[in-house]
């Protein structure tokens, strides 16, 4: 099992998508173990886009960023840091294949709707930033015996 972090961006909420992205990746199989609302501070943002904070775009992302409501929440399961980036799609909206979620619902480079760590060290940093550890609920849930095979390594 594996843990990831995302964060439902300002756009996604504002166009009240939050139901349906977390219904996608609960459908794929991920157990959400935490989750809330908070609104992002210019502090809060430039930690956790501390590797772009010196580009250009920068100024224009926080402003994204700190402009409304966002979800962050952590995602448990099997290659999840992978699973959720593959279903995220490309950076860019009008990049992103269809059948991700930014293929799906995003026509733009800024306002992508979803953020996924990019890897295993992203992923427990970004989840130290945003969650306590006691605020973290795994779970088991009852149906893992029908979600893939026993004897699957
Ligand atoms: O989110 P992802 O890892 O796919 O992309 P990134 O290159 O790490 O950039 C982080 C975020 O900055 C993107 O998801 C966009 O919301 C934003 N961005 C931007 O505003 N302008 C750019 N030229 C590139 C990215
Ligand atoms: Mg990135």
């Amino acid at each position: 099992m594996e843990r990831t972090f995302i964060l439902l961006k300002p756009d996604c909420v504002q166009r009240r998508l939050m139901g349906r992205i977390i219904t996608r990746f609960e459908e794929k199989g991920l157990n959400v173990i935490a989750a809330k609302m908070l609104v992002i501070t210019p502090e809060l943002a430039k930690q956790h886009y501390a590797e772009h904070v010196q580009k250009g775009w920068y100024p224009t992302l926080e402003g994204f960023i700190t402009g409304g409501p966002v979800l962050a929440a952590v995602l448990e399961g099997l290659e999840a840091i992978k699973v959720v980036r593959d279903m995220l799609g490309a950076t860019n909206g009008l990049n992103a294949a269809p059948g991700t979620i930014r293929g799906d619902y995003s026509s733009s480079r800024q306002m992508n709707l979803v953020h996924g760590s990019d890897g295993p060290e992203a992923a427990a940093r970004e989840i130290a930033l945003y969650f306590k550890p006691e605020e973290l609920c795994a779970y088991e849930p009852t149906i893992t015996k029908w979600m893939r095979a026993g004897d699957e390594k």
